[in-house]
């Protein structure tokens, strides 16, 4: 009968248009709530908020939820494509979607919560915000193509659909990557990687990296040793963008100006009075540096550095100047393979 087809294609018209009246309304107010949060957040005590704080952390929980939902929708499209049978499940993407939707919401919203509490590299957890907040748009786009194309089965809405499902997945696996990263450090993913993998994917072994030409005794313990551990370490919340404590370590001038406490940083010869190595070795959690939850020092680090002030603290003298003794030399060695060492390494590379 043509009247109950043609009432039928109404009300599914109906349905299509309230569907993407939501999408519009949810993507907007959705903007609306992260500029809102990017104006409140801008000040210092947003940082010191405890709420911010404890609702950040959350982030670490919901960030799955996109996740394992957008994997769900790749799916189900993908197996709909070679697995008649699976075809009819191919009407749940979307509500799928609108879960992946609803689950980047609240990991984006967390998330740039989290990032208020400071701590992490700029760069990373730019890369990394951008990605989140771009997948969660991106995410809108792909149910309102796929709304759309459930109605009309269009060629060119079904392509765009299928385009933006699959930008979606690279989208997740680009912020997903950044913000491991962020968490575990550069290189987390591949430091366990069997010899045999490494060659094939070209990657080096830190000891033969080619980035170290000076020889240990040519290297100036301050520069080349404890800079690139600071770097690593200290410099994400004491360097020109960010100073806390008031106290800069970019520059040998500004480490010794010290910070807020009028305390010295560094005292030659006397190491347990220097502020700087006391926040290191401090049993006072609320001193230690780097503060809790950070990439903390390693023994040998702190060693290196007790060393150092021990014997005068000089910008320019060099470990053979120190003459280092058996008990200095395996510190220094493990400080030139570790991990902290090779990604600065890599980025001096890079900049050059
Ligand atoms: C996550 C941010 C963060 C990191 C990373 C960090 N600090 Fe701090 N640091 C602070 C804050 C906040 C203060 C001010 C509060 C205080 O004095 O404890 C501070 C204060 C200091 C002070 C005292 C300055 C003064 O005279 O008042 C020293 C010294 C210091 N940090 C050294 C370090 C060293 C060394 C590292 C790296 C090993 C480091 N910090 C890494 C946040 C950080």
């Amino acid at each position: 009968m043509p009247s109950s087809t043609s009432s039928q294609k109404q009300t599914s018209r109906k349905s299509v248009r309230t569907s993407v009246t939501l999408a519009i309304v949810a993507g907007g107010s959705y903007l609306a709530v992260m500029v809102l949060l990017w104006v409140v957040l801008r000040s210092e005590a947003a940082e010191a908020s405890e709420w911010v704080a404890f609702l950040g952390r959350f982030h670490f929980l919901i960030l799955h939820l996109p996740i394992g939902f957008l994997t769900v929708a790749l799916f189900l499209e993908v197996a709909g494509w070679f697995m008649k049978p699976l075809r009819a499940a191919g009407a749940a993407i979307t509500p799928v979607l609108w879960l992946t939707f609803f689950g980047g919401v609240g990991a984006t919203i967390c998330g740039f919560l989290l990032s208020k509490t400071g701590g992490y590299s700029e760069e990373l957890l730019n890369n990394h915000m951008r990605g989140g907040i771009t997948l969660v748009g991106v995410t809108l786009l792909t149910l309102v193509a796929k709304i759309i194309f459930d109605r009309d089965r269009a060629k060119m809405i079904g392509l765009a659909y299928r385009a933006l499902l699959f930008l979606s997945g690279g989208l997740l696996a680009f912020s997903a990557h950044h913000g491991g990263s962020l968490t575990h450090g550069e290189g987390f993913l591949t430091k366990h990687t069997p010899p045999l993998l490494k060659k094939l994917q070209g990657i080096e072994d830190p000891v033969v990296s080619p980035n170290q030409p000076k020889k240990l005794g040519e290297m100036e313990v301050y520069h080349d040793l404890i800079v690139p551990v600071m770097e690593a370490k200290c410099w994400l919340c004491h360097n020109e963008s960010k100073i806390k404590g008031e106290l800069r370590m970019d520059t040998f001038a500004l480490l010794l100006a010290g910070g807020e406490s009028g305390r010295e940083s560094i005292i030659p010869g006397n190491p347990d009075e220097s502020e700087l190595f006391y926040r290191m070795v401090t049993d006072d959690e609320d001193e230690i540096m780097p503060p809790e939850g950070k990439d903390p020092m390693t023994p040998s680090e702190i060693q290196i550095v007790k060393w150092w002030i021990q014997n005068g603290a000089k910008e320019h003298v060099t470990v053979a100047d120190l003459n280092p003794d058996s008990e200095m030399i395996p510190h220094l060695e493990k400080l030139l393979i570790s991990p902290a060492r090779k990604a600065s390494e890599k980025k001096v590379a890079e900049e050059s």
